[in-house]
C-alpha cells in the first residue's frame, strides 16, 4: 500500500459526485458544492485520529495485513496551499501524522486517508475502497486497492465482510441521518472497529452528537473540534467518533483513547487563537523556549 502514489490534482472543494446519498446513506447532503481546503482543521482531526488508530490496530494485529474499508475514499493525495502546509509543519504537534505527511508536504501535496492508512500500517494494509465519484476510484492504481460494489458509502455497515477498520468520511453536515448511522455503526462494531468523521455547521450539534453517541451505550470515544471560522478553515465544526470492535479488549484501547484525546486537543489548540495571535504566540514560545507554543517537540 505504501506504493499508492497516483497523483490527482482534483481539489476537495470540487462538487461532490452526487448530492443525494439515498436511503442507506447519511440522509441527503445539503450542499452539492463544498468549499474544502486540504489540510484544514477537519482533516487534521480525522487524519490525526486515523493514523493513531491504524498504528494501534497494526500493533495488535499479529503481523497480518489490516483489512481496511474506506467507503468515502476520495483521492490518494491532494494539492495543499502553502499556508496549510506551513501550519502543519510549524504548529501541529502531532508527530506520527506529521512524519507521514512530510514527504507529501515537501512537494506541495497532502496525503488522503487511504494513502495515510497504508503508511501508518507500514504497508501491511488491504484497502477496500468506494466513492460515489468514479474519478476518485480511478485515481487509485489498479491492483493496489479492491473496489467495493456499493451504491453508497454507508452500505458497508450492512455488509458482513470482515474488516479491522471501517472509515466513514462524508462531506457535509449529517443532521438528518446521524443518529441512524451511529446506531448502525454501533451494531456493526461487533465485527469491526469504526471511525466516523462528522462535519457540522450548527455549533450546538456537537453536543447532540456526543449525546447520541452516549445513548448508543457503546464503548467509544468522541472528539469535537470547534472551528472559530477562520478564512483557512471554513465554517464547519468537526466531530470524530471511534468505536472499537467489540473483540478488542477495552483495557487495551484506553491508551489509544488517550492518544486520540491528545490529537483532538492539539487541533483545538490550533483553532483557538485567531491567526495573528497564533503567530505572535509562536514567536513568544520560540523566544522563551516554551515547548507548548514553541517548536514542535
Ligand atoms: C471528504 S471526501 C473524502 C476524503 C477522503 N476520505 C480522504 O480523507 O482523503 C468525501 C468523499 O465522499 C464522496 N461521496 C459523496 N457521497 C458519497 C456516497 N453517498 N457514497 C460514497 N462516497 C460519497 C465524495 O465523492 C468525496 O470524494
Amino acid at each position: 500500500m505504501g506504493a499508492i502514489r497516483a497523483v490527482s490534482t482534483r481539489l476537495k472543494d470540487e462538487p461532490a459526485g452526487a448530492a443525494a446519498m439515498g436511503a442507506s446513506g447519511f440522509g441527503t447532503m445539503k450542499s452539492a458544492k463544498v468549499r474544502y481546503n486540504p489540510g484544514n482543521l477537519g482533516d487534521l482531526l480525522k487524519h490525526g485520529w486515523l493514523v493513531e488508530i491504524v498504528r494501534f490496530l497494526h500493533r495488535h494485529g499479529a503481523g497480518r495485513p489490516l483489512r481496511y474499508a474506506d467507503t468515502f475514499c476520495g483521492f490518494p493525495e491532494y494539492d495543499i496551499g502553502s499556508e496549510f502546509a506551513e501550519r502543519i509543519r510549524e504548529r501541529f504537534h502531532v508527530l506520527n501524522f506529521r512524519r507521514l505527511q512530510e514527504p507529501f508536504l515537501a512537494r506541495g501535496k497532502y496525503a488522503g486517508s487511504v494513502t495515510l492508512a497504508g503508511l501508518a500500517a507500514e504497508g501491511r494494509l488491504r484497502p477496500c475502497i468506494y466513492d460515489i465519484d468514479p474519478g476518485a476510484l480511478a485515481s487509485f492504481p489498479a491492483g493496489q486497492t479492491e473496489v467495493l460494489a456499493l451504491t453508497s458509502g454507508c452500505d458497508i455497515l450492512e455488509a458482513g465482510d470482515p474488516y479491522d477498520l471501517i472509515f466513514l468520511d462524508p462531506y457535509d453536515d449529517v443532521r438528518d441521518g446521524c443518529g441512524r448511522v451511529l446506531a448502525r455503526a454501533a451494531a456493526r462494531s461487533r465485527g469491526a472497529s469504526i471511525l466516523i468523521f462528522l462535519p457540522f455547521r450548527d455549533e450546538a450539534r456537537g453536543e447532540s452528537i456526543a449525546a447520541e453517541v452516549q445513548r448508543q451505550g457503546t464503548h467509544c470515544l468522541t472528539g469535537i473540534v470547534h472551528n472559530p471560522g477562520s478564512p483557512l478553515d471554513g465554517r464547519h465544526h468537526f466531530a470524530a467518533v471511534f468505536i472499537p470492535a467489540a473483540t478488542i479488549n477495552p483495557g487495551a484501547v484506553l491508551g489509544l483513547f488517550g492518544e486520540l484525546n491528545v490529537v483532538t486537543a492539539r487541533v483545538n489548540a490550533l483553532a483557538t487563537l485567531p491567526e495573528p495571535m497564533r503567530a505572535q504566540s509562536m514567536r513568544e514560545g520560540e523566544a522563551s523556549g516554551n515547548p507548548s507554543t514553541g517548536r514542535p517537540r
